[in-house]
């Protein structure tokens, strides 16, 4: 029998694995080019807006579900209204989405770790200059066979080293060793960039707010991104959730991991548009920005910057670490709870399950790209599926479910740890819960549909 302790050991634990789940490549890869591509400040109001009033309020929500159930997502759901039928598929739904981002996710995660070596070994940096060569460069890598695979299975057995050592031991002790490692490599990222010849150009495309930029696509774009920046709406919050020690305050616990998930964005933005501005660059969206701008900037600040790249694709890395390892843990955790396997056995058959499926997506960008599954690659399906259709219909449920379903007896005795806690915000929490996010979800999922 596992000796798993199924609960993080302390607040700050809690607190630590959640940031981790939620500081991912979200952060610190897309965040900043969607930012920039839709108006930096007036982008950033919206986002900000969002992630508190939407995004916050979601994460109070699974936690709530999941630790009032004690149950991975789909026995959440049922346990909490048994009387009710079918609301299990919406946590089933979440797990559904969290192995579809793992999968994808971990296509990134390879290339980032993949990376990592290519710039420690100077293989980067004798690319010189000159953006041609080092965009085939990328071009190549991604679409090789062999490289991306190799990268994606390292990373994905790191993952599973993790999720092996368990709750405490594995997911909470490393987070608490990698998220200051973490914020202390955006810092140094930051310190150099702000202080290049020319910075300020960088701050301000992140910052001054061009409303003309704002588009009704750029306000989904907020909202979806806020959504992915918080893991939520992929079940992965329920199980953290039934993880949260009894006495912690959910509504404080969800606020910190926000202002922190938040924070660590931004400056993501602070150390990568001031540098690449003030070395004369355009900045790129999409994988461009990170795997073509940025090594062609670190090219051009000399010796130095094998350094400096070598800590960015590491910065990187471990930012998608830890969110690989909430996805995983989800994933494990249900299936162990089903089906009665060991911890162990769920782990492996997940971790062999998706990174078979990311391999598959890391080739469909190469040698298997003439399959295609309604006109896409199956790389830009499983995108697609990603970030418009699933995560805003599950996150759509939950907060359904939480506002019109739960008892709210339930609601309000965790949200107040059984009337121990003041309730100076359930009003507001609870209201947001009932009307706003549905709307805006709702929204956000048929715009995504029709578009
Ligand atoms: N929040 C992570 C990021 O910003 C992505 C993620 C989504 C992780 C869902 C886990 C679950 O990159």
């Amino acid at each position: 029998m596992s000796t798993q302790q199924k609960s993080f050991s302390s607040n700050l634990g809690a607190i630590m694995a959640a940031v981790g789940s939620a500081v991912g490549l979200g952060n610190i890869w897309r965040f900043p080019y969607t930012c920039g591509k839709y108006g930096g400040g007036a982008f950033l109001i919206v986002y900000v807006c969002f992630v508190f009033l939407i995004g916050s309020v979601l994460m109070m929500s699974e936690f709530i579900i999941g630790r009032r159930a004690q149950h991975t997502p789909v026995k959440a759901f049922s346990s909490l209204r048994p009387d009710k039928k079918g609301w299990w598929l919406i946590g089933l739904l979440g797990i559904v989405t969290s192995f579809f981002i793992l999968a994808q996710y971990l296509v990134l995660s390879g290339w980032t770790t993949g990376y990592v070596w290519e710039s420690l070994s100077g293989s980067l940096a004798a690319l010189g200059t000159s953006a041609a060569p080092i965009s085939d460069y990328f071009t190549q890598f991604s679409t090789g066979s062999w490289k991306p695979a190799l990268y994606l299975v390292l990373f994905s057995v790191l993952v599973l080293i993790v999720i092996l050592g368990g709750v405490q031991k594995g997911i909470e002790n490393v987070s608490k060793i990698l998220m200051p490692f973490l914020v202390f490599l955006i810092l140094v990222l930051c310190v150099r960039s702000l202080t290049l010849p020319g910075a300020f150009k960088g701050v301000e495309y992140l910052f001054s707010p061009d409303f003309s930029k704002l588009t009704g696509e750029g306000i989904l774009a907020a909202l979806g991104q806020a959504l992915f920046s918080l893991s939520v709406g992929m079940g992965v919050m329920i199980v953290y959730g039934s993880y949260i020690p009894l006495g912690d305050n959910i509504f404080k616990t969800a606020m910190w991991i926000t202002v922190c998930d938040t924070l660590i964005a931004i400056l993501a933005g602070l150390a990568i548009f001031p540098a690449v501005f003030s070395c004369g660059f355009d900045p790129a969206g999409g994988p461009g920005l990170v795997f073509c701008v940025l090594p062609n900037v670190f090219n051009s600040m000399g010796s130095a910057g094998v350094v400096f790249s070598t800590i960015f694709f590491l910065l990187l890395m471990v930012a998608a670490l830890t969110s690989a390892i909430s996805l995983l843990e989800a994933l494990t955790a249900t299936i162990g709870e089903h089906t009665g396997v060991r911890r162990a056995v769920g782990a492996f058959i997940f971790f062999f399950l998706g990174t078979l499926l990311g391999v598959i997506f890391s080739l469909s960008l190469g040698s298997l790209s003439h399959i295609k599954l309604a006109g896409l690659t199956l790389f830009d399906f499983v995108d697609k599926l990603n970030s418009i259709y699933l995560p805003p219909l599950c996150a759509l449920g939950t907060v359904i479910f939480l506002g019109w379903v739960m008892p709210e007896s339930d609601v309000r005795d965790e949200f107040s740890n059984h009337g121990n806690l003041g309730v100076r915000f359930y009003g507001m929490f609870r209201f947001i819960a009932r009307y706003v996010a549905p709307i805006a979800l709702l929204v956000v999922f048929v715009s995504g549909i029709l578009s």
